[in-house]
């Protein structure tokens, strides 16, 4: 099923050279927070380039629903008036984040300090994904939390009346539960200190000091130590959202596996706590080259083009990268089935709480279309095939999950005999315009009649 629908069953095939320019959406990431922190500001936020998928469009629901006025102003533009820091109201209704994880975890964080209480759920996946990560260092602040067994969604939140600024050490490498804690932070009286031990996105941390808090981030040799002083008065920001590294590595990917290849996808966030996958491509020996290097809105940009490769070759992946490229295993995991040699994945745990249990999800798939995959708990490895020797022909389930559709069809780009995937429909949460936009370089990706 599709997160709010019929499945689309969707196919592709081998196709000539993919070229010209991929222009992909908004920073997912970075959408989220842009809405979240405008209503948590006082006065007009105005934002560009917000990334229009289901999963942002359900944040953006969520803040009117918290009180905020959102104005879709078309093309990306929007505007949030906000309530400024604990000036949420309370919820008519049960919030629906629909397929996000992002989104429902931020906003636990941003409504745990302020005295209202709110129920949460999503789809399927979303219920299916542990939330005690997040609701555990909440409990500290004075947030209480009742769900369904396991810490699942539906869940209702309490919001602490008198909150206490809190010391936490997340216990995963995750910038959702950092950025949860974060949020709830900013209604808490005095200093909330978060500790990583490995760097996670630091988005939250960059646009908490663009808005105007007073936030200190400190190397040492336990993590990173995030030091935020509560109840600040958030001052309104004109945001111009990056295009998604997660989205660019798509076109990214087909393109250095579909022979004749070469494909600009331009303006691309290049922050280094997401580029990990680049630097990955490259050590495989991916014709891949930034170009127009910039900064823009404080973060890291450029032009990545992206060539055909003949000699892509398996690597180790260090698992001290894990978190700068999360998201991208799933497609880094078809490049490597086109690779010669073995790729090996180690430290990637998170990857069996995404939207689906990615290692799970995309070694089932890649086995059924001839590739073997070799996984553990918390490892995976990828026995490439070289480039032409995939027979494909299976059908992938996409487990609800956005990355593993768009992996699976890209896998089909190559592939001796088409490759389907059961649903296509949750594309939309982050990638709106995959279809019309890998078409459009020469890609061969149909929906088939359910
Ligand atoms: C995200 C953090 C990551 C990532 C997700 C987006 C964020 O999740 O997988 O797609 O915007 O903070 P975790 O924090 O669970 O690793």
């Amino acid at each position: 099923m599709s997160s709010h629908g019929s499945p689309i069953p969707m196919s592709s095939r081998a196709c000539g050279p993919l070229n010209g320019t991929a222009e992909v959406p908004g920073d997912k990431s970075i959408s989220h927070r842009s809405l979240i922190l405008g209503a948590m500001a006082v006065g007009e936020t105005t934002i560009t380039g917000l990334l229009e998928g289901q999963d942002v469009l359900d944040t953006a629901k969520a803040m009117r629903a918290f009180g905020a006025e959102v104005i879709d102003h078309g093309g990306g533009s929007y505007s949030v008036h906000g309530v400024g820091v604990g000036g949420f109201a309370e919820p008519d209704n049960v919030i629906d984040c629909g397929n996000s994880g992002t989104g429902v975890r931020l906003l636990m964080g941003a409504m745990a300090t302020s005295p209202i209480s709110v129920t949460f759920t999503g789809d399927a996946s979303l219920n299916s994904r542990p939330m005690a990560r997040v609701t555990d260092p909440l409990a500290l602040f004075g947030t209480q939390a009742v769900g369904r067994a396991g810490g699942r969604l539906p869940m209702t939140l309490v919001g602490a009346a008198e909150p206490v600024p809190v010391r936490y050490e997340v216990p995963m490498p995750s910038a959702q539960v950092k950025s949860a804690v974060l949020l709830a932070g900013l209604n808490a009286p005095g200093k909330t200190v978060v500790i990583e031990a490995e760097a996670t996105r630091d988005h939250t941390e960059r646009m908490l000091a663009g808005f105007g808090a007073e936030i200190t981030v400190e190397d040492t040799d336990a993590g990173r130590v995030i030091t935020l002083t509560g109840q600040p008065e958030l001052k309104p920001q004109h945001i111009e959202v990056p295009r998604d590294p997660s989205s660019a590595a798509f076109p990214v990917c087909a393109a250095l596996i579909v022979p004749g290849s070469d494909v600009l996808v331009p303006g691309i966030g290049l922050n280094p706590t997401r580029a990990g996958l680049f630097t990955t491509l490259r050590e495989m020996g991916a014709d891949l080259t930034y170009e127009n290097e910039r900064l823009e809105g404080g973060e890291p940009v450029a032009d990545l083009r992206a060539r055909f490769s003949p000699d892509l070759h398996g690597i180790e992946v260090p698992p001290a990268r894990a978190a700068s490229m999360i998201d991208e295993y799933p497609v880094l995991s078809v490049v490597a089935a086109c690779a010669t040699g073995e790729t090996v994945m180690r430290g990637v745990k998170e990857l069996r709480v995404k939207e689906s249990d990615r290692i799970d999800a995309m070694a089932s798939g890649l086995r059924a279309n001839g590739v073997e995959v070799e996984d553990g708990p918390d490892w995976w490895i990828v026995q490439g095939r070289g480039h032409g020797n995939i027979a494909g022909g299976a059908t992938c389930q996409s487990h609800l999950d956005h990355r593993i559709a768009m992996s699976f069809l890209i896998l089909g780009m190559v592939t001796q005999k088409p490759v389907q995937v059961d649903d296509g429909g949750p594309i939309a949460t982050s990638f709106p315009i995959f279809e019309p936009l890998m078409s459009k370089l020469g890609a061969q990706v149909t929906r088939l009649s359910a």
